[in-house]
């Protein structure tokens, strides 16, 4: 996989970038369910033996245990991936989320990411969400100074709107956006990757299967036997009336997938791939299989008869969803 170099940095970063929202495992309000942490290291050491240059983590992703997994996995490795963490997702006791922009609290977190990942520094340190609102100048400045100390080598937003892009540009320039992006999420599309397209702002576009729902893998019997605890289970788009609209959507991707030779959850990465304003996309996995099979989507280009077809399936499918949700 060629390199494609991120935003206004000078990271060179692979058109996939291994996800770990996963490998946080149980006992978290988000969490997929139980994922053995061999697996998750086994799926790290073969992402990178495959070519994959990067890694995206969070504290908030099992509280710690996902940045626990990856400085395990880190360990081995020389020389090791570019490191993408993030900040401002605080919890307290019972595991509550609080969210967090202050200087402080920041600087306090980075500390806790460089031990638990084992690095010297962070190549790129994404503040997680953009809340509270008005601390997002301090919380931006505390970047800033993390870079110019050294801990951090470029600073990264994540879930961001233009309007709060532009209030964190004013401070320091912004390497990255790390926003959803997926064949049934695009709203974006008409102004957000525009605007970071032109103002040097690299896209990690995350969730690009939507989760998995786009790999052809989630059936309504898979559903039923979804863990208790797999966020999934209470996610719109996983529960009906949304989930049947988005299953047929992807009987029909499949059908496309295997004419041009192709997997589903390659089809859905090379689409997102496709838009000029991506530079990677940020590809979630928790088997060494699966990131054998999602990796060779970074060299997919789709023919325009492809991308075609594809738009008449997202334009029915847009139409089914307003049926339905009106
Ligand atoms: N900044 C943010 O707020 C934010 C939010 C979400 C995600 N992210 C980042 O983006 C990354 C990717 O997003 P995501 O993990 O939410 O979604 P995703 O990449 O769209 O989906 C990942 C899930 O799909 C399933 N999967 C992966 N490869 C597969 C394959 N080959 N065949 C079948 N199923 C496969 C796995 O779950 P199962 O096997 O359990 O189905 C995996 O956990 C995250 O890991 C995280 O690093 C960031």
């Amino acid at each position: 996989m060629k390199t494609r170099k991120l935003g206004n940095s000078d990271l060179h970063i692979t058109p996939i970038g291994l996800g770990t929202f996963a490998m946080g495992s149980t006992g978290w309000h988000a969490s997929w369910g139980p994922q053995k942490d061999s697996d998750s290291i086994d799926t790290i050491k073969r992402a990178v033996e495959s070519g994959i240059n990067w890694i995206d983590t969070a504290p908030i992703y099992g509280l710690n245990h996902a940045e626990e997994v990856v400085g395990k996995a880190l360990k081995e490795m020389s020389p090791r991936p570019i490191i993408a963490t993030k900040c401002s997702r605080t919890w307290d006791e019972e595991g509550n989320i609080i969210p967090n922009l202050k200087r402080t609290s920041i600087r306090s977190e980075v500390e806790g990411s460089l031990k638990r990942l084992k690095v010297d520094a962070i190549d790129l340190y994404q503040i997680h969400w953009p809340f509270p609102d008005e601390d997002i100048e301090e919380g931006w400045s505390a970047v800033a100074e993390l870079i110019a100390e050294g801990k951090v080598r470029y600073g990264g937003v994540s879930n961001f709107s233009i309007d709060q892009l532009k209030r964190a540009q004013s401070i320091h320039p912004v390497a990255s956006l790390q926003t959803p992006y997926s064949m049934i999420r695009r709203k974006l599309e008409k102004d957000l990757l525009p605007y970071c397209e032109v103002n040097g702002i690299g896209i990690l576009a995350y969730s690009p299967m939507q989760k998995g729902l786009l790999t052809g893998k989630i059936t309504l019997e898979r559903m039923a036997g979804l863990p208790e605890n797999d966020h999934r289970r209470m996610d719109p788009n996983f529960t009906e009336p949304r989930l049947a609209i988005h299953l047929d959507l992807v009987n029909k991707l499949e059908t496309l997938a295997a004419d041009i030779g192709v997997t589903c959850a390659q089809l859905s990465i090379a689409w997102a791939l496709r838009n000029p304003a991506v530079t990677s996309a940020i590809v979630g996995s928790r088997q060494p299989e699966q990131m054998k099979e999602t990796i060779k989507a970074g060299d997919i280009a789709l023919s325009t008869e492809t991308l075609n077809a594809v738009a008449e399936y997202l334009r029915e499918h847009r139409e089914n969803l307003q049926g339905v949700l009106g």
